[in-house]
């Protein structure tokens, strides 16, 4: 309980009280004001001097009812109210509604027994902000867990696709149906599968809660480019496609600033997807490093069948891949959406279209990332 030594004029409460942000005063059995913290007169305008000669009736009033009684009620049984519906008038003369609490209790002083009234009022309008306030933080809270069920329902029924075929052909080859040749090719490809996804949604996951860490260090991308178009062009997906680098000397010369490992992933997807969706055919990828504007662009364009024009908006969407198009499904639909995490969290971006040449075919993706030249003598690489 706050103490209120007994002088005239106002006091000061403890700390405690004078920063609470609600309007907290203090009266005897009349109504007379004998305290209040910083917040009350900041709230109804009323310096402490103005206060202090005031009765709590000139800027309280209760809705319903009257507030002299209300206080008289709780007097005689040194009992409380709360909930009160009140209006507070301000010294310019407007008002505002509140919410009031009050109690009444005895202190013996040395002019012996007297009682005191503590009052606090709650703006509405506060009230009513931090209701509002709260109603949206719990309704964004909802959203984000319909989300993740829906995540976690999607990625559990990906997650066992690629189990049932593993557990059909182990039991086909235990019987001799087929060979232990074609059962343990198809077993390894699925489960390389399984790896991946569940590597890819350990990713998405660690996006999503904001913990996947980075190891910046400079590195020369066009190695990095070269890397994984030599992975590719000798896997099964680059079986068919014809690779080829457009690359100036700047752009083979050129450092950024990155972690080697999550742009090899980025390029191994998007380099990977334009070999994937072509099938047969051309993957291009072309590499300029932009000094003037800070850039280096990385772009990988196909002569696949490009992207229905509904579904761009969409691309980075995570389980896209479902809505993309009849055809057959080559993956989960998750590695755009890790790409440009990764992208963006190099201050970098991605975007992309459909080629729009003559032919109008396949599709065009360009990775951006910030690009510095450093500034040094350097002689003409060779
Ligand atoms: N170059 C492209 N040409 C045509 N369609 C593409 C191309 N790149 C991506 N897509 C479409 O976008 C979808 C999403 O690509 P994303 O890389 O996110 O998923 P995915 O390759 O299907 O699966 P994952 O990468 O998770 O193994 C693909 O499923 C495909 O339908
Ligand atoms: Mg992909």
């Amino acid at each position: 309980m706050l103490f209120m030594p007994k002088i005239s004029g106002l006091q000061r409460m403890d700390d405690f009280a004078e920063n609470i942000p609600l309007l907290i005063c203090f009266t005897g059995p009349d109504g007379r004001i004998t305290g209040v913290n910083g917040y009350f007169a900041q709230a109804t305008g009323f310096s402490r001097d103005d206060l202090a000669v005031m009765q709590v009736f000139d800027i309280v009033t209760e809705k319903a009812g009257t507030l002299k009684e209300t206080i008289s009620a709780i007097c005689g049984m040194q009992g409380s109210v709360k909930e009160v519906d009140v209006l507070i008038k301000r010294k310019d003369g407007t008002e505002f509604p509140g919410i009031l609490a009050a109690s009444a209790w005895q202190r013996q002083d040395s002019s012996g027994k007297n009682t005191v009234i503590g009052m606090a009022v709650t703006e509405s309008s506060r009230l009513e902000r931090a209701n509002r306030e709260m109603e949206a933080a719990n309704k964004e809270l909802k959203r984000k867990e319909s989300l993740k069920d829906e995540f976690i329902a999607i990625a559990s029924h990906e997650l066992r696709t690629p189990i049932q075929p593993i557990l059909g052909l182990a039991l086909l080859a235990k019987k001799g149906q087929i060979s232990q040749e074609e059962a343990w090719d198809s077993v390894l490809r699925e489960a390389r599968r399984l790896t991946q996804l569940a590597n890819d949604i350990l990713d998405v996951s660690r996006i999503e809660n904001g913990t996947l860490r980075y190891n910046f260090a400079r590195a020369n991308v066009s190695e990095i480019i070269e890397y994984v178009v030599n992975a590719l062009r000798t896997s099964e997906l680059g079986k068919e496609i014809d690779f080829y680098i457009a690359m100036n000397e700047g752009a083979r010369a050129a450092y950024c600033d990155l972690d080697r490992q999550r742009i090899t992933q980025v390029l191994m997807n998007v380099i990977g997807n334009a070999a994937k969706f072509t099938g047969k055919g051309r993957v291009t990828i072309e590499a300029r490093a932009d000094a003037k504007n800070s850039r280096y662009d990385i772009v990988v364009s196909d002569t696949g069948g490009g992207i229905p024009e509904a579904v761009l908006p969409h691309m980075f969407k995570k389980f896209i891949t479902r809505s993309v198009g009849e055809g057959e499904k080559h993956g989960s639909g998750l590695g755009l959406f890790i790409s440009r995490a990764i992208v963006a969290a190099h201050n970098g971006a991605i975007y992309l279209y459909n080629n729009d040449e003559d032919d109008k075919k396949g599709a065009t993706f360009v990775i951006r990332l910030p690009f510095e030249q450093p500034a040094r003598q350097s002689s003409s690489s060779g």
